[in-house]
């Protein structure tokens, strides 16, 4: 059996993504792309990061002409990806890091920057700089906890956790190419140990995973069963036009999900909402039909949205309109993919 940090950056060798801010194999990577990149990742998957990075980089292709930008240039350019902190701290880090004639490289110096924290530092470090170090995201956990079996519960688990990824990062292999070891962990959470349908059978650390010697592979992680978490209670509204346009807006920037895109809707609270309250927050008077309920739990509130749909020729109404068949760019939190997803099977 070969060591766990060799047959995976085998495996990387040959299955690796080619993602747009990621360097060719042989190319220097640039800190950039790599910052900028892992900024949009904070919160938002690679498939939604994707498009926006894109013309992010055509606009600003280098981060001279971002920190010479206008804030309100950056604030556009991110509409839809929400968290519009992000944004502002991303323009604030670019002045500085061109005040200061560049990026610092040790992850300390990272820290010190706006919009960058220990995760962040550690992945910036390891991937545009080699810096021996490895980033714990969630798909890290799972990779880790898997291979090593760890059945305690997140997130009691997770400074074990951390600690066994130090403990992989350590092996003189992975020092040899921190920031290719970095992204194969990603690239193997995200591609092979998936969190319910993991490919073990093209896993380069099959031999090695404990979890999968027990047959407990999709049991890890564990995490602590999330009692009393209270319930709160909301309508939304899914409205579409004649041009096959849904009707959304943007959520307040402070609270829950802040600045992301949403169904507009009630707020959310304890009591059950009668149907002629709930009307009274509408977008507009329409002949609104009952669309089903979506379940969704966030860290600390269970919450049940009713959901009523209508169509109308013409939408008049705050918000913004999406193509429906478009939905998939928007940057909708999972909990409104949900909703869309309800509404739109019962249509
Ligand atoms: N998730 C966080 N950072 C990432 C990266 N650089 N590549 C792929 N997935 C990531």
């Amino acid at each position: 059996m070969t060591f766990p940090a060799d047959s995976l950056l085998r495996w990387y060798d040959r299955h690796r993504r080619r993602l747009p801010w990621r360097a060719e194999p042989g190319n220097a990577p640039d800190p950039y792309r790599v910052w900028l990149s892992e900024i949009m990742l904070q919160q938002t998957t690679v498939t939604v990061v994707i498009p926006y990075y894109e013309r992010f980089i055509r606009r600003f292709p280098t981060i001279n002409g971002l920190a010479a930008a206008p804030l309100d240039d950056v604030l556009s350019l991110w509409a839809g990806l929400g968290y519009y902190a992000r944004a502002r701290n991303l323009h604030a880090c670019a002045r500085a890091v061109v005040d200061a004639g560049g990026f610092p490289r040790d992850p300390a110096g990272l820290r010190a920057l706006p919009g960058i924290g220990t995760y962040t530092a550690t992945a910036i470090g390891a991937i545009a700089f080699d810096t021996p170090g490895v980033p714990v995201d969630g798909n890290v956990e799972r990779v880790v906890a898997r291979l090593f079996g760890v059945s305690k519960p997140l997130p009691s688990a997770k400074p074990a956790l951390r600690m066994l990824a130090d403990r992989l990062g350590a092996d003189p292999i992975a020092i040899a190419r921190p920031s290719d070891f970095a992204q194969a962990l990603f690239d193997l959470g995200a591609t092979v140990c998936t969190p319910a349908t993991p490919a073990c059978a093209i896993c380069p650390w099959m031999q090695a995973c404990t979890a999968r010697r027990k047959g407990i592979v999709t049991d890890l992680p564990r995490r602590t069963m999330k009692k009393d978490r209270p319930l709160r209670l909301g309508v939304h509204f899914w409205l579409e036009d004649a041009d096959g346009r849904v009707l959304l807006r943007r959520r307040d920037e402070n609270g829950l999900l802040g600045g992301m895109a949403e169904l507009p809707g009630t707020p959310w609270r304890e009591a059950p909402w009668p149907r002629d309250e709930a009307l009274a927050h509408a977008p507009m008077p329409a002949d609104w039909r009952n669309a089903g309920q979506v379940r969704h739990g966030f860290t600390h509130l269970e919450l049940h949205i009713d959901l009523f749909a209508a169509r109308v020729r013409r939408i008049e109404a705050d918000g913004f309109l999406h193509p429906i068949e478009h939905l998939a760019d928007a940057a909708l939190p999972s909990l409104m993919r949900k909703c869309a997803r309800m509404a739109s099977s019962a249509r």
